[in-house]
Formats: structure tokens, sequence, C-alpha cells
């Protein structure tokens, strides 16, 4: 077992992919623990900040409960309070927060900010959503998949939607675990060319790889798993009208799942926003564990936590 103590989280490329397994073991392990109610005090005596310049649910909420069950202290703070809302640079505010905790979770809207806070800082800064990745829940992801599949490599994940900061993530997850990826993005709304041509080498370094198209019904063709998101993202507010144009035809419904297997799984980082990019018969219908996959968010960022942390 490899130590990741002292390691920030920004983005799953920066771990290998025995790394990558190795937290998604440590997340069922402490899964597991947590339904006997067994909550080993990994974080005890620990302050872990959480900085957010957006809206959360899941990430806020499941971040302060799973580092108050490894024994440890959250503190939220929302970034307009801070100093940084009226422009302290962010480097000054990671040097002088590592001097008050033990570590960082920040949503921010720029990853270039959370890059500068993570040089600065000398502890470690966990991506909690930026306008380039979602390792948090892509990690959460992966966990629900092989929890209702039994395994990884070898499944064929189709993504259909936006080419934004959640697919980013689990393509890299995925190209890790050896999961094949078909995606599906209307044109303008594709994965950014870098981050492609680095994923697709990683996955086939790992022996599957990830096709790209702009038609669902090729992506969906039996997939064992669907995944979207939104098409609007936070942020994007003022794009929702055009968006909602772009992405007509990219919605998952009846007759795009029929192209799936017949055990295809169904997952959504949520918030969604039913009939709009998913409809509501399949995201609340049998084949759907979205809240599983929220619920997962606990037990894979108490995994990256610990792993980190202690
Ligand atoms: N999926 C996710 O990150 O949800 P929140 O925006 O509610 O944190
Ligand atoms: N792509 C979405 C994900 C929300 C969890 C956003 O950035 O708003």
């Amino acid at each position: 077992v490899q130590s990741l103590k002292g390691k920030d989280l920004l983005t799953w490329f920066d771990y290998s992919s025995i790394e990558v397994k190795q937290l998604l073991g440590l997340a069922t392990n402490l899964k597991s623990l947590a339904k006997s109610n067994v909550h080993p005090p990994l974080l005890a005596g620990k302050t872990v900040g959480l900085i957010f310049e957006k809206h959360s649910t899941r990430t806020r909420i499941s971040f302060e409960v799973g580092i108050n069950q490894l024994g440890g202290h959250a503190m939220y703070m929302h970034a307009r309070d801070l100093q940084i809302g009226r422009g302290e640079p962010i480097s000054d505010t990671g040097k002088v927060l590592s001097g008050y905790m033990d570590g960082i979770m920040i949503r921010a809207h720029s990853h270039k900010m959370v890059e500068e806070l993570a040089d600065a800082a000398n502890i470690p800064v966990i991506n909690g959503l930026t306008d380039l990745y979602h390792p948090c829940q892509a990690l959460a992801d992966v966990l629900t998949i092989h929890e209702v599949k039994g395994y990884l490599p070898g499944l064929k994940l189709a993504y259909v939607g936006d080419g934004n900061n959640v697919a980013n993530s689990l393509l890299i997850a995925c190209a890790h675990l050896g999961i094949e990826v078909s995606i599906a993005t209307p044109k303008g709304f594709e994965i950014d060319e870098n981050i492609l041509t680095k994923v697709q080498k990683l996955a086939v370094s790992n022996g599957t790889n990830i096709m790209t198209t702009n038609d669902p019904i090729v992506a969906v063709k039996d997939a064992d798993i669907i995944y979207t998101d939104v098409w609007t993202s936070m942020g994007q507010e003022e794009e929702t009208a055009a968006r909602l144009q772009a992405f007509k035809g990219y919605q998952i419904n009846e007759d795009l799942v029929m192209h799936a297997k017949s055990d295809y799984l169904f997952l959504h980082c949520l918030p969604a926003h039913r009939e709009e990019e998913v409809a509501t018969s399949i995201i609340d219908g049998p084949n759907s564990a979205v809240f599983e996959q929220a619920e997962n968010r606990l037990h894979a960022q108490k995994a990256i936590l610990a792993s980190i942390l202690s």
C-alpha cells in the first residue's frame, strides 16, 4: 500500500491507477464499517477547512459529516465572507490557512485558482469542483458502479451531454480502472482536446479506450452504464437558452436507453433537471442508482481524507 499522506487531490491525472484502486478499496471498507456503526477516528485532532464559491448540497454536507465521522473538525467558509471576496490573493490565503488547519477542500470557479492555492499552501488541498474537474464525484461514481455491477474492467459506460467538469473526472477515473467510455456531446460542447488526448493515452495503458461521437445512440449502444449531467452548469446561467437548443436530442429517455443493455445502470451526479437532460421515468426508475451514488460521496471522500491527512 502506497502512502498518499500530504498529497493534494486536484485531478485524478495526478494519481496512478494503483492509487485510485487503493482509494476505492478503502472507501469500500470504510463504508462497510460505517454500516456497522464503526467510525475509526482517523482524523482525530485535525481541522479541515471547506471553502465554497458556489452552491452545494452533497459536497458540503458529505464532507462535514465524513470529517465528523472520522473524529475531525470541519469548518465551512463561504468565499464571500473571507478576504478573498475582497481581493486578498488566494496564495496568501493558502499560506495563512496552512498555519491554522490540516487540510482544505475548495469549490471554486477557476481550476487555476485552486492550483495557486495548492501551490501556496503546505497542507493538502482537495478539489470540490472547479470549471475543469470534480474528482470527488468521480470516485463516488466508480464506487457505485463497482457495488452494483460487482466488477469494473470491461464494462462500457456511455456519457451523454456536456463535456464538462463531471465528464472530465469521470473519464479519467474510468481510464484508471479499465472501464470503456463512449461519450456523446453536441458540437461545440466536446471534451477539451488536451484532456481527451491525455485520458485516451491513460485508457490505452490500462487496456481500454475512450470513444467520442456527436450521436447519443452510437454512444449508448450496448452500454452497461449511462451517465449524464446538467446542460447548464453553475456559473453558465446566462447560456441557458442557447444550451437548451444545443442539447436537444441528448436527453436520456426511454427511446435512448433501448439501445443500452437491458440491465443498464443510470447515474447522475445531481442536482438534476427532470425532463431536461433526463426523463423522470429514467432517473426515478428501476435502473437508477442516483441516491446510492450521492451517499457514496460520503464514503469516497472519507477514503480520500483518511489517506491524505492521516
Ligand atoms: N454532485 C455535487 O457535487 O452536488 P453538490 O453541488 O450539491 O455539492
Ligand atoms: N456540472 C455541474 C456539476 C454540479 C455538481 C456544475 O458544474 O454545476
